[in-house]
């Protein structure tokens, strides 16, 4: 008899999520992790670390900015940045210990070390062998690396996403290769902190993917917090000069070369699968060409008894996806039917203010025979959000014209990540725009701004 029903390899928001939900089951759940601490990238490198630094970059922006005009008076706090560093490893240890106590509670065996397959139903951690009838792998990704450039976390001058949660001090200057989400988080921090920040892009615009008006919007309300962006610029190379970094780049629209010198160069241009010393070649677990482990609908590899999840499978790397994976396999695997709606996750920037979309962005929506009507408001007629100092942005709604059901949802505002699921669940329901219009929303709050761009779909908002 096999000691365990499931192992799961990997104790990120995939793999931990994925292990409880097994164990409430009723099934006997080991859980291996090589890194010292659980909650994988997310909570050591990722998601939980970051946003420690993005509250508190934020709150010194507030007393420099925004006190004096609220009459709130007095010395303008400086930044101590061990201390900074102090309050994000506390906020990190609080959550990693926190898996750790779910992992007691829920009975689930933490093997310490890094995991290779031996075959279908053989785990092997260190020197032992541990047999199980099922296989999650939820090993998740890692930064991809760029040519012409190399990354050293440690020197902290040309650094990926880790390095720069963890600088020895805050750089005057700063580029940041690649306008995704961790430049944008990461860049916007580290301006607020008192860095020069320049953005440069391989694309036109900036947050590929997003919804068109957001992405032209976001960029101009980031532009006037002082951050600079080049964009339509193919990085070539990057060249360490004692303590600065020089990085050359080519104007895409005539070939034009050029660099900039900064203090810290920060490497945000994507990320990778990571699945090394898995042995999947060895078992036959097949990968796409892009290097995912590859899955049928409900989550199983091409190996028996094998499934993945989670930042190593195709589809968007966020913690929340892999977290509804990890349910969806943990019920699949007992026999029930997991399920995820791949059609509703949200997505979300946590710069000042923030950017949530979720569901088909207006060019999407249009791009097929589909009528499309479009319910827009803007946080200046939002009483709330003018006193928080935070009324550039606005709120989307899309709906098909025909039904009147809601398609998708992009909003640049206060507490944004938030609001949005006002709309994952109004989507979940098949609501229409009309049901959200007809929805009382509270006074005063920034969703009363959802509704009115829901109102706006109809026959109009009242404060625009
Ligand atoms: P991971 O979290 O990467 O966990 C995988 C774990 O598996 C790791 O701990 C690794 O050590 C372990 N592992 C791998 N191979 C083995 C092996 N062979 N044996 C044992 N252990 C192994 N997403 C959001 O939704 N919101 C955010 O705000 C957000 N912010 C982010 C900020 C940054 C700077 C970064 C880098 C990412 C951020 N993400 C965010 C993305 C998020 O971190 C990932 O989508 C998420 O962590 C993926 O979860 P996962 O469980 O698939 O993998
Ligand atoms: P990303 O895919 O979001 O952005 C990478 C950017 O780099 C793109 O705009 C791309 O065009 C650009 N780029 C690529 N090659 C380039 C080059 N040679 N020169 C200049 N620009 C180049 O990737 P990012 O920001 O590294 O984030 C990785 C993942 O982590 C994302 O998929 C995201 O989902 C996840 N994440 C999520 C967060 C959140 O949900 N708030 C926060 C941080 C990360």
């Amino acid at each position: 008899m096999p000691t365990y029903d499931l192992i799961v390899i990997g104790a990120g928001p995939g793999g931990y999520v994925c292990a409880i939900r097994a164990a409430q089951l009723g099934l006997k759940v080991a859980c291996v992790e090589g890194r010292e601490t659980l909650g994988g990238t997310c909570l050591n490198v990722g998601c939980i670390p970051s946003k420690a630094l993005l509250h508190a970059s934020h709150m010194l922006h507030e007393t420099h900015e925004n006190f004096e005009k609220m009459g709130l008076m007095g010395a303008k706090p400086k930044v101590d940045w061990a201390k900074m560093q102090g309050y994000k490893a506390e906020t990190v240890g609080g959550n990693t210990k926190g898996i750790e106590f779910l992992f007691k509670k829920n009975k689930i065996d933490w093997l310490k070390g890094w995991a290779s397959i031996e075959a279908p139903g053989k785990v092997k951690v260190g020197d032992q062998i541990h047999e199980t009838k099922n296989i999650v792998i939820a090993s998740g990704s890692e930064p991809a690396s760029l040519k012409g450039v190399e990354v050293d976390n440690d020197a902290g001058i040309v650094v990926d996403s880790t390095g720069a949660l963890s600088l020895p001090k805050i750089p005057k200057s700063m580029v940041v290769i690649g306008a995704g989400v961790i430049g944008l988080e990461l860049g916007s921090a580290y301006a607020r902190l008192g860095a020069e920040v320049t953005v440069v892009e391989f694309l036109d615009a900036i947050t590929p993917g997003m919804d068109g008006e957001v992405q032209k919007q976001f960029q101009k309300i980031l532009a006037k917090q002082g951050l600079k962006f080049v964009l339509g610029a193919a990085v070539s190379e990057v060249e360490v000069e004692k303590d600065k970094a020089e990085v050359k780049y080519k104007l895409r629209k005539d070939d034009s070369e050029h660099e900039i010198k900064a203090e810290c160069v920060l490497v945000a241009t994507g990320r990778r699968p990571y699945v090394a010393g898995l042995g999947l070649d060895k078992i036959g677990v097949a990968l796409t060409d892009r290097g995912f482990i590859q899955i049928d609908d409900h989550w199983q590899t091409s190996a028996p008894g094998i499934y993945a999840i989670g930042d190593a499978v195709p589809g968007p790397m966020l913690a929340h996806k892999a977290e509804d994976e990890g349910m969806a396999v943990a019920e699949v695997i007992a026999g029930k039917h997991g399920h995820v709606n791949y059609d509703v996750i949200p997505g979300v920037i946590y710069t000042t203010p923030e950017v949530a979309s979720v569901g088909l962005t207006e060019e999407a929506a249009k791009a097929g025979d589909r009528k499309v009507k479009v319910g827009k408001f803007p946080f200046m007629g939002n009483a709330r959000a003018k006193a928080l100092f935070q009324a550039e942005g606005f709120v989307k709604l899309i709906a098909d014209a025909e039904t009147d059901r809601v398609l998708g949802c992009h909003i640049i505002g206060p507490n944004a990540g938030e609001m949005i699921h006002e709309i994952c669940v109004a989507m979940e329901f098949g609501a229409s725009a009309q049901d959200i219009a007809l929805t009382c929303h509270a006074h005063p709050t920034c969703s009363e701004a959802v509704r009115e761009a829901a109102l706006a779909c109809g026959d109009g908002a009242i404060h625009a």
